[in-house]
């Protein structure tokens, strides 16, 4: 283990020479996050072990310019502006028309994602989301200065999509649904693994082409793809690691195989397309959110009986506790794991309704909160 800082390249080129003069070399550095794309893979240029070259790392990690390069290589994805001030914001908004949703161009966990129907949402919006990264910004070593404005994909039909990435190609390993929160946030209530949606082309063809568009060259890519009310996918965004929020342990359960296998063999140089592109689904798993009503958690009750598919239940909360409305990561009161021996033909509601559920049963409400 190595004391340094992940997400400063420098402290780590630091620790990782003071292991040299022991004669311990690394043979790659592997990020599996958002906050390690950077550092990670400046670290592998500057000890000249590869890794994703600079322009692939800000396509991956800075939205404005991921929108770009997709829109460049004509990969669907929603028409946005970067605004700073509240007089650029009401310009996009003329000019994109409304709705539209207002985002930090470099964060992520939906922190600061927000809908606007109206103007006054939209300028309330940008607030909230300055908010957002006047709270978390420096502990997650973001600028949050500028904000991005899209046009709105209208449903909430959503998956995440995990990529496989090698020169010039990808593959489709897994896609996940994706259970949304109500609007006017977007945080992520549950994941579902195997889509009903595995295999459809026209999904597949749109993630591979959006890894390929940013040049991601290596490792597993996090493809997050919502349908239109006619049904057609948008891009909505790409990031150069693994999916995060518990996926990968659902998509190892559902396809028998470990994804970070797959990640770390690719970033050392093993080409593993075929592989991906060969893993069948045999079960499904889930990974869902607990979520209690908004207000004073006056209690909680652990210890409930819990239903055979439930696998794994994990309580963060305690009594004393304020609970809000889900909005982004930050939210939570802890996750249940599901497990089911069948494939779903169609989407099921079951990962949101059995943690409701067992929240309503575990979490003792006091008061309601403003
Ligand atoms: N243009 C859009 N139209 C419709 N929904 C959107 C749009 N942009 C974002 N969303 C919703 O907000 C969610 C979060 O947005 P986005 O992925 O850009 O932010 P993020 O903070 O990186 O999120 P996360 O880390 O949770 O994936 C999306 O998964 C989607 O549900
Ligand atoms: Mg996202």
């Amino acid at each position: 283990m190595l004391a340094a800082d992940p997400k400063d390249a420098d402290a780590l080129l630091g620790a990782i020479r003071a292991e040299a003069a022991h004669g311990r070399h690394p043979r790659i550095v592997v990020p599996l996050n958002d906050w390690t794309v950077d550092s990670a893979n400046a670290v592998n240029r500057a000890l000249g072990l590869g890794g994703l070259d600079a322009t692939t790392v800000t396509n991956a990690r800075n939205k404005h310019a991921m929108k770009e390069a997709l829109l460049a290589a004509g990969v669907r994805t929603p028409r946005s502006r970067l605004v700073e001030s509240e007089q650029e914001l009401l310009a996009a908004v003329e000019e994109l028309g409304l709705p539209v949703v207002i985002k930090p161009y470099d964060f992520g966990g939906s922190g600061g994602v927000v809908l606007a129907t109206t103007r006054e949402e939209a300028l309330a919006g940008l607030a909230e989301s300055k908010g957002v990264i006047a709270q978390y910004g420096e502990a997650f070593n973001i600028l949050g200065d500028k904000y991005l404005v899209e046009q709105m994909v209208d449903s909430d039909d959503e998956v995440s999509v995990e990529v496989l990435c090698g020169a010039g190609r990808a593959r489709v390993l897994a896609v996940t649904e994706k259970y949304l929160s109500p609007r006017p946030w977007f945080a992520e209530l549950a994941h579902l693994v195997p889509s009903h949606r595995t295999g459809d082309r026209e999904l597949t063809e749109l993630a591979e082409a959006a890894c390929t568009a940013l040049g991601i060259d290596r490792g597993l890519a996090h493809v997050e793809i919502k349908f239109g009310a006619d049904g057609a996918p948008w891009v909505i965004e790409v990031a150069a690691r693994p999916g995060g929020d518990g996926i990968m342990d659902q998509v190892e359960r559902a396809y028998a195989l470990n994804p970070y296998a797959l990640h770390i063999g690719s970033y050392l140089g093993t080409d593993l397309l075929d592989v991906a592109a060969a893993a069948v689904p045999t079960r499904t798993s889930a990974i869902a959110f607990l979520k209690a009503a908004p207000g004073r958690i006056e209690d909680v009750l652990d210890g409930k009986p819990l239903p055979p598919e439930v696998r794994t239940i994990n309580i963060s909360a305690k009594p004393g506790d304020v609970s809000q409305a889900a909005k982004n990561w930050s939210t939570r009161e802890g996750l249940i794991e599901l497990e089911w021996d069948e494939l779903f033909g169609a989407k099921t509601d079951l990962p949101v309704t059995t943690a409701r559920d067992l929240a309503d049963q575990i979490f003792v409400m006091g008061e309601a909160a403003g």
